[in-house]
């Protein structure tokens, strides 16, 4: 009797050892993982970029359409299999097929050097399709919005085509801006596309005073992806901003993206018209190319112009 009653006094000393062993282990291993996490900026690849996953060899693989590979239909984080957490030893053989993706930060950090490459600000960022009102705005404004959804939905299609490029023109105030800005940051948001934010008065000042980087930066205005010239010659005391200079420059970007098939999102205060009377060349290049996408807002300023707005 006092035998047993020793024996499983021990026992019962040994177990607490060992649960309080465990613990210890268990707490250790965790500080390690968070203090290894903390060292990463994505602590869900730990920075590798990709994402290993382990199959069951009994998992059955699908094709996906889109990206036009097998898929497993189930699969583990290759970490959790490695420390164990999957299966006992003697059944990793059966855990031996591998599956990667890469990873969602991948995409992120491309999307957050598109935007800051882009020259759009945080403010700017905001301006989405979203936060567009068309509700007791007139027709222009919703055919305006209408043109600049469509542009962007249909710009996988057109955008190496003759008329592949958008010009929102007329009225100031009217949701030009906003509009060009909302498709230039859906494409590249959604579709990881190369932008260029170009204001023209601020623009143009830049690239007289830094001369040095005039072709530099002219050449970064031809070769990208798209290119959004704001209130191109936004005129002043009611005339144009066009000098020799400032035409010869714009005309040197517009050329090469016309001929090489580049898209232009335009905004100006400028009807075609009137930017065909301040250089023919150019305003009928501008015209070819947004041919299929134009909307040209005027009428009542009191209706159209949103700051005048209640
Ligand atoms: N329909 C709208 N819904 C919500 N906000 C709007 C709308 N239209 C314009 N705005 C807002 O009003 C302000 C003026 O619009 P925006 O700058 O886009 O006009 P614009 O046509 O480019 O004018 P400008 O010719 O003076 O440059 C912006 O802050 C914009 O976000
Ligand atoms: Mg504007
Ligand atoms: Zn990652």
């Amino acid at each position: 009797m006092s035998t047993t009653t020793h024996s499983s006094n021990t026992g019962q000393k040994l177990q607490a050892i060992i649960t309080n062993l465990r613990k210890k282990s268990a707490q250790y291993s965790e500080r390690v993982a968070s203090e290894e996490e903390a060292d990463y900026e994505c602590a869900t690849c730990k920075d590798r970029g990709i994402i290993v996953y382990r199959v069951h060899k009994d998992t059955p693989w699908e094709l996906d359409e889109k990206k036009k590979h097998l898929v497993p239909e189930a699969m583990v984080p290759e970490d959790d299999f490695l420390s164990g957490k999957v299966c006992t030893p003697d059944k990793a053989r059966e855990w031996k097929d591998t599956y990667s993706k890469q990873c969602e930060c991948v995409r992120q950090k491309k999307i957050a050097r598109l935007m800051k490459a882009s020259g759009i600000t945080e403010e700017f960022e905001k301006l989405v399709f979203g936060n567009f009102k068309t509700e007791g705005k007139p027709d222009m404004i919703k055919e305006a919005y209408d043109c600049a959804i469509e542009y962007f939905k249909d710009f996988e299609n057109i955008h190496r085509k003759r008329s592949n490029s958008i010009a929102l023109l007329g009225q100031p105030g009217s949701g030009k801006t906003h509009l060009s800005t909302a498709i230039m940051n859906n494409l590249i948001k959604k579709k990881s596309i190369h932008c260029l934010y170009f204001p023209y008065v601020e623009g143009m000042g830049n690239l007289k005073t830094d001369f040095d980087q005039l072709e530099t930066k002219l050449d970064a205005m031809r070769k990208v992806e798209v290119l959004f010239i704001d209130d191109l010659f936004k005129p002043a005391k009611g005339q144009p901003r066009a000098t020799e200079w400032q035409i010869e420059q714009i005309q040197s970007v517009v050329n090469y993206r016309y001929l090489n098939h580049l898209p232009l999102l335009i905004s100006s205060e400028l009807t075609t018209d009137e930017l065909l009377n301040i250089d023919e060349a150019l305003g009928s290049r501008i015209h070819q190319m947004c041919r299929d996408y134009t909307v040209i807002i005027k009428g009542d300023r009191m209706k159209l112009n949103h700051r005048l707005g209640d």
